[in-house]
């Protein structure tokens, strides 16, 4: 059997359609655009291709983004600053750190510095602890997405192990949080996992974002089981593997995500919704 893909690209497409159509009918209704301020700190060239990305998606729908270049020496008290600038400012309704920061700037004070409500990335502990207790306000991109394409599959979550290999405060942990609420037994395996084989081979979903380019064999994977790779590895022949073996992969599992294509466009455009979701629970 060969499995169905998981179309990231495609249902993305779809959902910022439906957003274009949402704030085009926000504006229309007299309230304020949706703002997202983005933020990037130094000259990573994967950070300033993520963040371009986003912007585009921002263009696409809507939003309107502000980005705001630091350069790699900007001080943990500079960019304070700059935050408490944009969690005043009305304008902006959501607001994004990328990551990774300059190893000298402290990454956990900046993440706890941006207002909550204006979290669309959902890194702050406020938004993680909701989410922890089942009552999520701004869900972090990745997981959110993630739920999303599982939700396409249309399987029963409830009561299936899922297993999730990478232990990430922004993937890893988030989505087990979410599996959880979804009622599935959630097994987060990390570099320190005995038999990780083994542990892969009862997963009837399984999440990798551990970034080891193709350490998932295709014959761990449960037959049947619904695949979401996370990872954006350089490979060995050059272009871009995941974290699976997709061509084995494919072979045993009933749904999967490709690599580019899949779960790439659906954090980009959860963030989207977060900016929309963040305005439209902020005081008009
Ligand atoms: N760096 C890698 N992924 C992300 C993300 O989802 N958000 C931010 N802000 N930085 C990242």
């Amino acid at each position: 059997m060969t499995a169905k893909l998981l179309d990231g690209k495609t249902i993305a497409a779809q959902q910022r359609q439906t957003l274009r159509e949402h704030v085009a009918a926000r504006v229309a209704a007299g309230q304020s655009v949706p703002g997202l301020a983005v933020v990037l700190v130094g000259d990573d060239s994967a950070s300033q291709i993520y963040v371009r990305n986003k912007r585009t998606a921002c263009a696409e729908v809507g939003i309107e983004s502000t980005a705001y270049h630091l350069t790699a020496d900007t001080s943990t008290a500079e960019l304070l600053a700059l935050l408490d600038q944009l969690n005043a400012d009305p304008r902006v309704h959501g607001i994004l750190v990328q990551l990774p920061l300059p190893a000298s700037i402290d990454t956990q004070r900046v993440i706890e510095h941006i207002a909550p409500e204006k979290d669309v990335d959902g890194f702050h502990p406020y938004n993680l602890g909701r989410l922890a207790q089942r009552r999520p306000l701004l869900r972090s991109c990745t997981p959110k997405g993630i739920m999303t394409l599982l939700a396409h599959t249309q399987v029963e979550l409830d009561g299936l192990d899922a297993v999730i290999v990478g232990q990430s405060n922004i993937v890893g942990r988030p989505m087990a949080l979410e599996l959880l609420a979804a009622r599935c037994t959630v097994t987060i395996c990390h570099s320190r996992t005995q038999h990780l084989a083994e542990k892969v081979r009862a997963a009837d979903v399984l999440v990798a974002a551990v970034g080891v380019a193709e350490l998932i064999q295709g014959d761990w994977i449960k037959p049947n089981a619904i695949v979401i790779d996370v990872g954006m590895n350089r490979a060995t022949h050059g272009g871009l593997c995941g974290d699976v073996q997709f061509a084995s992969a494919l072979q045993k599992a009933s749904w999967i995500t490709p690599v580019p294509g899949g779960v790439g466009p659906m954090t980009i455009v959860s963030l989207l919704e977060n900016t929309l979701q963040a305005a439209e629970y902020a005081p008009s």
